[in-house]
């Protein structure tokens, strides 16, 4: 790599003149570097101004595999699940856990609240009785400030349902909140409710300003920001399955019964309640399927994951977010995430792809959306720890991640055919195929027979 310079007016460059100072200051092949990233346009220059426009300072796209997770039976509905992830073995794994369910009643799931929350952080110095006594007179110049932003929103159900002072100063010195909660219905909401929160800011600073008794230190409020919270602990979906533990039926080719199964498999989950190295992966396991639809309808994934981090962590200590339990011989796996999704606006309808996905699940509400994705982390979850509680990650895991070695030792078709087939019964590792593949080029007589 040449040493990199400072530029200015980069972002005022066209495309074609980003990509000449990219490959020219940072490659030593720049006309390949070049093509390359060109050849990853879309075809149709529309279709790419769209993804140009997403962002800043574009000057290709990043591919990654868009998959299908057929037979999610979510609430006696099928759904096709689209996901978009570049790990292997994730979507096999959901695949395979919702067969595994398919006939044992599906998932099943229900939303328990759907509340977002916002919050105007500012500095005041004052007695707080005196704004607290004025605070419902305030509530009502907020309400009616933002009711041009809010109509729209009213008139699909939703809007601002609840706003609130909340008196911060213990924590930090003349630290409060006007923290609101919004019903966004369809969207994600973030840009309904960064804007209600501006204008409420505004509107705070106004009301205050006007309030005669207040000495002239009182009249003045110091906004520090308005932003909406990614944790939102109300906007929360429940889903399980279940069965009779004998109808888990059995394990590692019948060597493992239903009974060893179950206790494992809710021991397991007991060590990821208790152990936070267990709880992240096992969390991550979830968020593998949970990001991937995510990814795949055009929501924010980075939302969503920090949210459900936190969500873990609600009570003092990273925990798992499933639970597993037998009671009276029932295997019960249930999940409770937040999960603050749209399916109107934002990429939702700008991506060509997240349009199609949201096409193929139905036009779900956001509501069913939560259900499905949640679904998905959970199925992805059960196929987690089913595997590691029987036959080990590794086995499936490797399996999938054959084809990766393979591409990347740029293997031929004859190749591929020739390993595969030695490695149907044998550990899969990086070191194992290269070795394999080395005798196999080296080996100039076809007349060998690789088993
Ligand atoms: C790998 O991406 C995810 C797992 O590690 C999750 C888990 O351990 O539960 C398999």
């Amino acid at each position: 790599m040449k040493k990199p310079k400072i530029v200015s007016g980069f972002s005022k460059l066209s495309k074609r003149g980003k990509i000449r100072w990219l490959v020219e200051n940072f490659f030593s092949n720049p006309e390949e570097v070049a093509r390359e990233l060109k050849s990853f346009w879309y075809g149709d220059p529309q279709k790419q101004k769209i993804f140009d426009d997403f962002s800043e300072n574009t000057v290709s796209n990043f591919y990654l595999p868009y998959g299908v997770l057929p037979n999610l039976d979510v609430n006696g509905t099928l759904y096709c699940v689209p996901m978009v992830i570049e790990e292997s073995s994730v979507v096999a794994a959901a695949s395979s856990a919702a067969k595994f369910w398919l006939d044992k009643g599906g998932f099943k799931s229900e939303i328990i609240s759907t509340q977002k929350i916002g919050q105007v952080h500012f500095d005041w110095k004052g007695d707080f009785d005196k704004l607290d006594a004025l605070f419902p007179s305030l509530k009502k110049a907020i309400a009616d400030s933002t009711e041009p932003i809010t109509r729209n929103m009213q008139e699909r159900g939703g809007g601002i349902s609840n706003i609130e002072l909340v008196n911060m100063s213990h924590l930090e010195e003349n630290y409060y909140q006007i923290k609101m909660t919004f019903e966004t219905c369809d969207s994600m909401g973030a840009n309904f409710i960064n804007s209600i929160l501006e204008e409420a800011s505004r509107t705070l600073s106004l009301f205050v300003g006007q309030q005669e008794h207040f000495t002239e230190e009182e009249k003045k409020v110091n906004i520090i920001m308005s932003i909406l919270s990614n944790y939102t602990p109300e906007c929360l979906v429940r889903t399980w399955v279940e069965c009779p533990v004998e109808d888990l039926g059995t394990f590692e080719n019948g060597n493992m019964d239903a009974e060893t199964f179950a206790f494992k498999f809710v021991k397991a989950l007991k060590i990821a309640q208790i152990d936070i190295h267990r709880a992240t992966t096992h969390n991550k396991g979830i968020f593998n399927g949970i990001d991937a639809v995510a990814l795949a309808t055009g929501n924010d994934f980075r939302a969503i994951e920090s949210c459900g981090h936190t969500y873990a962590a609600r009570d003092g200590s990273y925990k798992s977010l499933s639970y597993a339990e037998i009671i009276d011989g029932k295997f019960r796996f249930w999940l409770d995430i937040p999960l603050a999704i749209g399916t109107v606006g934002g990429l939702t309808s700008l991506h060509p792809l997240a349009k199609r996905s949201l096409e193929m699940l139905g036009k779900p509400s956001a509501k069913e959306l939560m259900m499905i994705i949640s679904a998905t982390g959970l199925a992805q979850n059960f196929a987690a720890v089913r595997s590691l509680v029987t036959t080990g990650i590794q086995q499936g895991h490797m399996k999938m991640h054959l084809m990766n070695i393979l591409n990347h030792l740029e293997a031929t078709e004859k190749e591929i055919i020739l390993v595969l087939s030695h490695f149907k019964d044998k550990i899969v590792s990086f070191t194992a195929v290269r070795d394999f593949l080395t005798i196999l080029r080296n080996n100039t007589s076809s007349e060998i027979k690789y088993t």
